[in-house]
């Protein structure tokens, strides 16, 4: 689920795999290693660490090793505790091969169990060392290092992919994908491969996205491609990466978290230039004739989608009942694709994610297909899995997040979201001319309020103070403004580690009432809506058992001010295009908390970017 760097090259190694590995540290993870081939000592140069890299920095010191290929890798731990001997790279029962993972060997146990019977000895608790022997014993004098793997892939059940190399063929790096990501890195006399396209910038940004069930060999000149699905050598077409180092890197922020919530007024605008035609019209240039016939036609939507992606998705169905007219289900994707879903060719599912490798998501896509759905991926990264597998896809363009908490992502989200159906609403006349205009118009103020948001950090910041010491807190919220606060809990709870518990505000007489004293905070969305009287009822109730209201509403609503201890206001925008607005003080008020509770704002604990597992 982690990160993985190899290389192979005119370039000394270690620093490569270092800095691969910094780039990738965003993902979480829970210690690291390297592996590398000194060339004159014909040594397998293995370095390992529980933590940190900064530990194994310091572990590797001065070690002057002249290395040209290499393999490092972070880990997140699946099977067996984060510790030194579980860390990878892990070797086969020779010590010739060195080889790291991500994802899982699901039969892990049973093979371990039929090679200790033939004397093979385990250092580690890991499925990872159990690939690494079982391929081990396919590798003879006659075998190549492909071969071998070739042959063993077959035995290994779950989602992994794989890198590693022999100290046999100081220019041969063999990898394997089956469900988790990798990618290869094109240079000049050098190749890269990596688990994510932010490892690989520094050093080039043409790439190739491999395919489930590719097993590739990598020299520094050559990249070769065997598909184990076809049974043939293929070749696939190099991709031009649009990122920049510079925007993987925190430009003297303290925290990418907050870099990137800075980012969102530029994000949204972006968009609107991308998606907005001159005339005024939206356009996805990703979408192709037939898939927009298609939408024009289908009966049911579907949103499917996981955690800050899950609540984009709420937020878009509310939107597309109301404006497109179409009936709209959502759900999260781990209970989709166990759900039995009925499907057929006039439903859509749109698959919501930012990294668009979610375990879950992916299964719920390749389960809508089977049954004939549409699918339809709204994804940020560029060639990942789920773009590639949907039939069509749309990009939010929200450049690289590197921070573990969602933020750019999600406005991105909703921003496309809502111009997605904006436009199917026109595409089925169900939006009169004037009113699209209009919101077309008030849409493109939105990266101005948000900017505008933005500039009130100060008053975050001694909201957070008053109630840093607090661990409970109660976030309510109606109508599209609902998964406002659940996404407002789940950014407090992810980086602050406070328990946070967010309600449909009409709940709240069904049970969390009965939470309410003078010690309870509640976080109550309040703007300009159509529900705005019925949230006020609900605020009067938190005041009359003497609960803390902290609440987000529209400009110059002295009445709400007044009723709050903690009051933060947001521009007058049309109710739908409001959460792109309230989640900010949102985003803004967990960040604070997690700071001043001294936590690891861009690498909360136990937790990783993209889910690869389920
Ligand atoms: C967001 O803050 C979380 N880290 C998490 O809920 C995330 O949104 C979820 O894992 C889905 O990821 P995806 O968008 O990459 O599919
Ligand atoms: N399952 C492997 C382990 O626990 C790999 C985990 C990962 O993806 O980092 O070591």
């Amino acid at each position: 689920m982690c990160g993985i760097i190899g290389y192979v090259g005119y370039r000394n190694t270690i620093p490569v795999l270092i800095q691969g590995l910094e780039q990738l540290e965003y993902r979480g993870y829970d210690s690291a290693g390297i592996a590398c081939l000194s060339h004159k000592e014909d040594n397998l140069f293995i370095v390992k660490e529980k933590g940190k890299l900064s530990a194994l920095k310091e572990k590797i010191g001065d070690f002057d090793v002249d290395a040209h290929i290499g393999i490092g890798h972070t880990r997140w731990a699946t099977h067996g505790e984060p510790s030194r001997a579980n860390a990878h790279p892990h070797t086969d029962a020779t010590g010739r091969i060195a080889l790291v993972h991500n994802g899982i060997v699901e039969n892990y146990a049973v093979l371990k169990m039929a090679m200790q019977k033939k004397r093979i000895r385990f250092e580690s608790q890991t499925d990872t060392e159990v690939a690494a022997k079982l391929i081990g014993t396919y590798y003879h004098k006659k075998t190549s290092l492909f071969d071998a793997v070739k042959q063993a892939i077959d035995e290994l059940h779950g989602f992994f992919s794989f890198v590693l190399f022999s100290k046999d063929d100081p220019d041969t790096l063999v990898a394997y994908k089956r469900s988790n990501p990798l990618v290869v890195g094109l240079g000049q006399g050098e190749n890269f491969l990596a688990s994510d396209v932010t490892a690989l910038l520094p050093y080039t940004r043409q790439v190739i996205y491999l395919e489930d069930d590719d097993l590739v060999t990598l020299t520094s000149k050559s990249v070769s491609i065997y598909s184990l699905k076809t049974r043939s050598w293929v070749k696939r077409r190099p991709t031009m990466v649009h990122w920049n180092v510079s925007q993987a890197q925190k430009q003297g922020y303290p925290h990418f978290m907050l870099k990137e919530m800075y980012e969102q007024p530029e994000v949204l605008r972006n968009i609107l230039s991308k998606r907005l035609t001159k005339k005024g019209d939206i356009y996805f240039d990703t979408v192709n004739k037939k898939f927009h016939n298609q939408l024009k036609r289908v009966k049911q939507v579907h949103m499917v989608s996981c955690g800050t992606a899950y609540h984009a998705g709420l937020v878009g169905a509310i939107a597309i009942e109301k404006f497109a007219h179409i009936s709209c289900r959502t759900q999260v994707s781990s209970e989709f694709r166990y759900g039995n879903p009925i499907l057929g060719k006039d439903d859509l599912v749109v698959l919501i994610t930012q990294s668009g490798e979610t375990a879950d998501t992916l299964a719920a896509l390749r389960e809508a297909k089977a049954k004939g759905a549409k699918t339809l991926a709204v994804v940020n990264v560029v060639g990942s899995t789920i773009a590639r597998e949907a039939d069509a896809v749309i990009y939010t363009h929200a450049g690289p997040e590197i921070g573990v908490a969602s933020t750019k992502a999600y406005t991105a989200q909703l921003a496309t979201l809502l111009l997605l159906v904006f436009s199917m609403a026109k595409m089925r006349n169900k939006i009169s001319k004037e009113d699209f205009h209009l919101m077309v118009k008030a849409f493109k103020r939105i990266p101005e309020y948000c900017a505008r948001i933005l500039r009130e950090g100060k008053s975050f910041e001694r909201c957070a103070r008053k109630h840093s010491s607090r661990r409970n807190f109660l976030y309510l919220g109606r109508g599209c403004n609902y998964p406002t606060a659940l996404e407002g809990a789940l950014k407090l709870k992810e980086i602050s580690y406070a328990h946070a518990h967010g309600y449909a505000a009409g709940e709240m007489k069904h049970g969390p009432i009965a939470l309410i004293d003078h010690e309870q905070p509640v976080i109550c969305i309040a703007p300009e809506s159509s529900t705005y009287d019925k949230m006020i009822s609900n605020i009067q109730e938190i005041r009359a058992r003497d609960g803390i209201v902290i609440a987000i509403g529209s400009e110059g609503n002295k009445d709400l001010e007044k009723m709050s201890d903690s009051f933060f206001s947001i521009p007058k925008a049309p109710e739908i295009l409001s959460p792109m607005l309230t989640v900010i003080p949102l985003q803004f008020f967990a960040y604070r908390m997690a700071v001043l509770n001294g936590r690891d704002v861009d690498q909360p604990r136990n937790l990783a970017k993209s889910v690869t597992v389920e």
